[in-house]
């Protein structure tokens, strides 16, 4: 007796040992219901909601895989406030041969955008692998605008097409902003996605004076705003994008921008960065534009020396102390095609 139990435990330490991390797994499918336990693919919930409630019910507070089924999802959202601080993944069953698509269609919602935790300070260690996004007004919204615990978030194999007011019909707004909008997020991984169709109009009209504008340098594919930092953007397709690609605003530093292809992508240029003119916004430092591949912008060729560019005053911020910081844009081997 005494013996066997001991076996058995032997038994059950072995068994979890290849485990090496802990995970809790969530199954999500087309065909499931959020009144499902998530807990396999024949009990699949229907809903990034549905996952969200079981998640906040249940708390697991080790990694956690949502295994999203082949198929479409229609008309989702989801303003996300779990973190555990250990990963949180979205990504499709091991073998499948088609990306997941989440189409939005073109009715004027957001698909998923990072809502306040509870702590701000925990790693939002979101992960979205290998899905499609389609059909929304902005895509992935990493939007908490809380430092330092949005970040290590990672963006890969994703597709996100058709994103922007153009393929809304103007709603909510006809100004869009990004397919993927950073705002105090930082060091995270955005490698092998592509970007396909980001557009905004170039006549319509949002702010209601009457009156329409071209709204089409709005939107960009990748917008990182607001102090984030250390973001890694590689490897990217970014093709079909009205405003410039890629965008920084207001102190995001110490990006890298590699290996990247743009093609037809941007208004002015592939990568800028941009501060507003009032208020207390400072230009960014010290981003890195590396072996990048850059045909013609959206409207045609981009005028010499407009691959990347800085928009502002150089200067706003530095601490007048006399040291040095780094360019604002640091560009090397640009193949221009
Ligand atoms: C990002 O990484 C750098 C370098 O490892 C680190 O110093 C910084 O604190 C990190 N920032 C956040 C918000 O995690």
């Amino acid at each position: 007796m005494h013996l066997r139990r001991k076996w058995a435990t032997l038994c059950g330490v072995l068994a979890l040992g290849p485990a090496l991390v802990s995970a809790t797994t969530l199954y999500m499918s087309p065909s499931g219901s959020d009144s499902n336990t998530g807990a396999s693919t024949k009990a699949a919930l229907k809903t990034l909601k549905g996952v969200l409630a079981k998640v906040t019910a249940t708390k697991p507070t080790d990694a956690v895989d949502i295994v999203v089924a082949e198929g479409t999802f229609a008309s989702q959202s989801v303003i996300w406030n779990y973190f555990n601080g250990q990963p949180i993944t979205f990504a499709p069953p091991t073998g499948a041969t088609t990306k997941p698509i989440f189409d939005g269609e073109g009715t004027g919602l957001t698909w998923f955008t990072m809502g306040d935790s509870a702590d701000a300070a925990v790693p939002t260690n979101l992960h979205f692998i290998g899905l499609t996004v389609t059909n929304y007004w902005l895509g992935l919204d990493l939007g908490r605008n809380k430092a330092p615990g949005n970040s290590y978030n990672e963006v890969r194999g994703m597709l996100f097409e058709r994103v922007g007011a153009f393929y809304t019909h103007g709603l909510p707004n006809p100004k869009g902003y990004a397919a993927l909008r950073l705002q105090q997020s930082s060091n995270n991984t955005i490698t092998g996605n592509r970007f396909h169709g980001v557009k905004n109009s170039n006549a319509a009209d949002s702010d209601g004076d009457g009156s329409n504008e071209d709204l089409t340098g709005y939107i960009h594919a990748i917008y990182a705003a607001h102090n984030s930092r250390g973001n890694v953007i590689a490897d990217n397709e970014f093709n079909q994008v009205t405003g410039d690609a890629v965008r920084t605003r207001d102190g995001s530093d110490d990006n890298l921008i590699e290996g990247n292809r743009f093609i037809t992508a941007g208004k002015y240029s592939a990568y800028s960065d941009w501060i507003a003119d009032t208020g207390d916004e400072c230009p960014s430092h010290g981003n890195r534009f590396k072996d990048n591949t850059v045909g013609d912008g959206y409207f045609g060729p981009f005028k010499a020396g407009f691959v990347t560019h800085v928009y502002g005053p150089d200067d706003r911020c530095s601490d007048g102390g006399g040291g040095t910081l780094p360019a604002r844009i640091i560009e090397t081997g640009t193949v221009v095609q």
